[in-house]
């Protein structure tokens, strides 16, 4: 036998065995549910009382809380890091987010997780929520891995009627809601959160029915606010459950979070019904903290941490979240190590049984799939993250390790406090039979069948308990304007305690500064691009459209509320 022919063998054998691989393993599917700017403590497996989440939390009783799960700050950069891998510095979206008016997107030389699912065989789909850009077509979804998009492009829209107008110049109302790359007309004016869930669902039992192993990104406009003119919208019937609230515009927003709540339970019932539970890794999180005031406030609360969505403060990075799946060999607990959302990429490949070419991939996430999946106290990986590496704002947090330092804060640090409390005069009256709400809600019907261990009250309540954060009181104080913060952010998660001045954390300190300033070396220039007027959706048919191929109309038309498309 020739050389040649004994590699060609050698070729054939590898090739055999790689197809076989993948053939008779059934891969897990994978269901990643997103919500858009919900508070850290809008589920009420915290201890929140205002308004309950079952179905969330039952996920996270018999599954695992993701107790310190970090975020980037805002969507684009969030959604740009689950989907690269990569720090948002290293994909060139560190600053702010796409403006629907703005020609730039996630740049296009990142592989991202939809294509490398695709690439092994998975059928790879996005329902709802896109925002890493729409100029031209190769930015969309289906262009960047997504055999299949039903949803929006942009940043917002309405709730019922899917058009928006961005806060900015004098742009015009602009419709944004596809399937695929075509404009879609049916079903408009039912609310989203329920029409996503059921596009989701439709998915899901096509899926079954193909026997086709899939991706499924649910990424919801619940609960990010609507245009201007009427950010929070709910139906009626579901408003009129949280009458005991007060505050009508919380009360709008309790009734969102419950109709994305029940979205959680719908699509892990269709799981069930489909007999793919069993073989499911079923993902919920939200992509940044809540706006509780300021631009896009909602009410969100992230009490009892500082700050919120677009600051460098624990309540714009630390966010809620939770996974489920029965490749976890133990559940029912909190995962107490910190995990980025860059990390999905890496862990999730890990769990499909995926091999990455990890240097093309350049990726900044960690493979903690040994530790998500594994015993309940597996050691921690020590590690960083880069929280923000702003040099436009002049912002940069970084965690080493359990050290947390803050460079420079946003909107001259008006929103660095603590700006949410708990209400604990208006309770939700079923709280009374909180465990009792959990256990009967649809997904944890659904889970219960696979429990390790029948999930009692007393599980539920200690459960709760442990993860509701504590903080200490306020010993020294930080204005990152002027000076750098310091904090034990496992000791002092409400960040009151400034160590910077302290000799002890010199070389911690000196570790953090050295390691920004190599990131610094290693970013890209931030992507943003100024607003371009053919853009507007008034030249062209009163859509968001990809405006730097597409011809714009010669003269703008009227797009008000009703000269939009699909009327
Ligand atoms: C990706 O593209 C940017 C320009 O958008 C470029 O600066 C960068 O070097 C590229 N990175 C890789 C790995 O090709
Ligand atoms: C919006 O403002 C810009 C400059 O301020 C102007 O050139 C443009 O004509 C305006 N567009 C519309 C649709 O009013
Ligand atoms: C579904 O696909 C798997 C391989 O992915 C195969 O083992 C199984 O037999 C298929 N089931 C049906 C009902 O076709
Ligand atoms: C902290 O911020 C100041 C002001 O923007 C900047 O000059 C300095 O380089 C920053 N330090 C680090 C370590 O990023």
């Amino acid at each position: 036998m020739s050389v040649l022919s004994a590699i060609l063998l050698l070729l054939l054998v590898t090739i055999c065995c790689r197809v076989k691989a993948t053939t008779t393993t059934k891969r897990p599917n994978i269901i990643i549910i997103l919500a858009d700017d919900m508070g850290f403590d809008d589920v009420s497996f915290r201890g929140g009382r205002e308004f309950l989440t079952p179905n969330i939390d039952a996920l996270a009783y018999h599954g695992r809380i993701l107790d310190n799960l970090y975020a980037p700050a805002m969507c684009t950069p969030s959604r740009g890091a689950l989907l690269s891998g990569r720090y948002p510095a290293h994909t060139g979206t560190q600053h702010f987010v796409i403006s629907n008016e703005e020609p730039w997107g996630l740049t296009l030389n990142a592989t991202l997780m939809p294509e490398i699912f695709k690439e092994a065989g998975y059928s790879t789909n996005l329902i709802g929520k896109w925002h890493l850009g729409f100029a031209s077509p190769e930015y969309t979804p289906t262009r960047r891995g997504f055999d299949y998009h039903y949803g929006y492009w942009g940043a917002y829209i309405d709730y019922y009627q899917r058009r928006s107008q961005m806060p900015v110049a004098n742009y015009s109302m602009g419709y944004d809601f596809r399937r695929n790359m075509d404009l879609e007309c049916q079903n408009r004016g039912v609310y989203i959160t329920d029409l996503l869930t059921q596009e989701a669902e439709h998915v899901i039992r096509e899926k079954a029915a193909a026997n086709e192993t899939f991706f499924l990104m649910l990424s919801h406009l619940a609960t990010h606010t609507a245009n201007d003119n009427d950010p929070l919208q709910a139906p009626e019937e579901e408003i009129r459950k949280f009458a005991y609230i007060k505050d009508p515009r919380r009360r709008k927003y309790a009734a969102m979070v419950a109709k994305l709540d029940q979205s959680v339970g719908r699509i892990i019932t269709t799981l069930a019904q489909t007999e793919q539970l069993e073989n499911s890794i079923v993902i919920f999180y939200s992509d940044n903290g809540a706006p509780s005031v300021g631009q896009f406030a909602n009410t969100g609360s992230n009490w009892p941490l500082r700050g919120q969505k677009n600051t460098p403060w624990e309540g714009g990075i630390r966010v809620a979240g939770a996974i489920w799946s029965t490749q976890l060999q133990a559940r029912g607990n909190k995962f107490t190590q910190p995990i980025y959302v860059a990390d999905w990429l890496p862990t999730l490949a890990h769990a499909a049984g995926i091999d990455l070419p990890e240097s093309s991939l350049q990726l900044d996430g960690l493979d903690l799939w040994p530790q998500l999946a594994g015993s309940k106290d597996a050691a921690h990986v020590p590690r960083e993250i880069l929280h923000a590496l702003d040099d436009v704002w002049h912002v940069s947090s970084m965690l080493l390790g359990h050290w947390k330092y803050i460079n420079g804060t946003t909107a001259s640090g008006t929103y660095d406090q603590v700006l949410t409390y708990r209400e604990l005069d208006d309770l939700d009256p079923r709280n009374s039979r909180y465990v009792v709400e959990v256990r009967n809600s649809p997904a944890s019907r659904a889970l219960a069948h696979f429990d390790l261990q029948r999930l009692g009250q007393q599980k539920i309540t200690s459960l709760r308990h442990s993860a509701s954060v504590r903080c200490g009181n306020l010993q020294r104080g930080c204005n990152p304007l002027v000076e750098e913060c310091l904090y034990d952010i496992a000791a002092d998660p409400c960040e009151q305690n400034n160590l910077i001045y302290s000799k002890q954390h010199e070389a911690v300190l000196m570790a953090l500064r050295k390691r920004l300033q190599e990131f610094r070396l290693s970013a890209l220039p931030p992507g943003n691009r100024p607003s371009m007027r053919q853009s507007d959706p008034s030249l062209h048919e009163c859509t968001w459209d990809n405006f730097l191929v597409k011809q714009p109309g010669i003269v703008p038309l009227e797009c008000d509320y009703h000269g939009l498309p699909c009327e």
